[in-house]
């Protein structure tokens, strides 16, 4: 699709996300236009497009207790569960959750990382919490499972190429692990880091991105207390293909801030150069919020496919949660700083 041209209607392939020269030669792209003209292969793309193809999930319940809302009484505790932790909306299968992912680390396509990271080891783990803080620590991961109760989030996740899920996540307030470390005064952005190592990460080794992924957000998105570390998703062990054994998740954000098998967080006074921005700056901002009204340079943001419907829906400005997160912006022209 030439620069500028908007599409509206369906899902962007992966060959558009990516700067095209770091995907594929262009060779291949046409051979693989060639191939999708069949009827056979359109059918079988299309089935995969509606139903994810099913893994055999390896099952491992978390080894602590999650607290959700049923487990909670209100009238005791008081209201732990904030507006905006929940949405009733049907949750989208496991089996689909862990059978349709982004993690480029993994391979570039959908069904890639649940086959190529079976094998991940994520044992031992340490995250590195350091910059602009008076404590800089470095955690164990299960020293983290253990320290912080887990709580269950049932949220939005929206991706940038147009489809999402209903994810009930098991993790903790990113706030509750930054106060550990006491931020400086000086701290105003959080970088979030992947870890590097083409061994274990086999798409690692094309240079389809400047390898670590890296992310950011400023300080007051990263202490908001929608933003969560997740440890799990479902009650299980988070699977390795959505992000093992730590990752980041911001509801009112693209998918693509959610950052994977985090190894660092560093507290900064500039704005982070994130791996997308760096990749691809007039088209991946350093916000990325959620925003029906401002269309990718390639492609409109007005609706987007829920993984298992049919037909699109219409996309919500922060994904929903603006009235939790648009205090944050309020004042900037959210088209400039997209
Ligand atoms: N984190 C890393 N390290 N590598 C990635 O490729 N993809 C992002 C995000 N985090 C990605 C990543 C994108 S584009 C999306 S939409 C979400 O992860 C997908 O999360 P899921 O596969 O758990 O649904």
């Amino acid at each position: 699709m030439p620069p500028g041209a908007k599409r509206e209607g369906t899902d962007v392939p992966v060959s558009e996300i990516t700067p095209k020269s770091l995907y594929l030669g262009r060779r291949e792209i046409l051979g693989g236009a060639l191939l999708l003209a069949s009827p056979i292969v359109t059918a079988l793309a299309m089935k995969s497009w509606i139903v994810p193809r099913r893994a055999v999930h390896q099952s491992k319940p978390l080894p602590v207790p999650v607290v959700t809302a049923a487990s909670t009484a209100p009238s005791t505790t008081g209201a732990p569960f904030a507006t905006g932790f929940f949405t009733d909306e049907a949750r989208t299968p496991l089996a689909d959750v862990t059978s349709y992912n982004n993690f480029y680390e993994f391979g570039l396509g959908k069904e890639d990382p649940q086959e190529a990271a079976r094998g991940f080891v994520t044992r031992p783990w340490t995250l590195s919490v350091d910059g602009l803080v008076a404590r800089p620590r470095v955690f164990d991961v299960d020293q983290l499972l253990r320290r912080f109760p887990l709580e269950e989030r049932v949220y939005r996740l929206r991706c940038v190429e147009g489809w999402s899920m209903v994810i009930p996540w098991n993790g903790f307030p990113l706030a509750a692990l930054l106060a550990e470390v006491a931020p400086l005064s000086s701290a105003r952005y959080v970088e979030f880091t992947t870890l590097h190592d083409p061994e274990r990460m086999p798409g690692q080794r094309r240079d389809v991105l400047d390898w670590p992924y890296r992310e950011g957000l400023r300080l007051d998105e990263a202490m908001h207390p929608l933003t969560l570390l997740a440890l799990g998703l479902y009650g299980e062990v988070l699977p390795n293909q959505n992000g093992a054994p730590v990752r980041l998740v911001v509801p009112w954000k693209y998918g693509f801030k959610s950052a994977k098998s985090i190894v660092r967080i560093r507290l900064t006074d500039t704005e982070p150069p994130t791996a997308w921005s760096v990749a691809a700056p007039e088209e991946y901002g350093f916000y990325s919020n959620v925003n029906p009204d401002v269309s990718h340079p390639r492609w409109s943001q007005a609706t987007e496919r829920r993984i298992g419907e049919f037909g699109r829906r219409r996309t919500q400005r922060y994904n929903g949660y603006g009235e939790q997160v648009a205090q944050l912006y309020a004042g900037m022209d959210l088209v400039r700083n997209f």
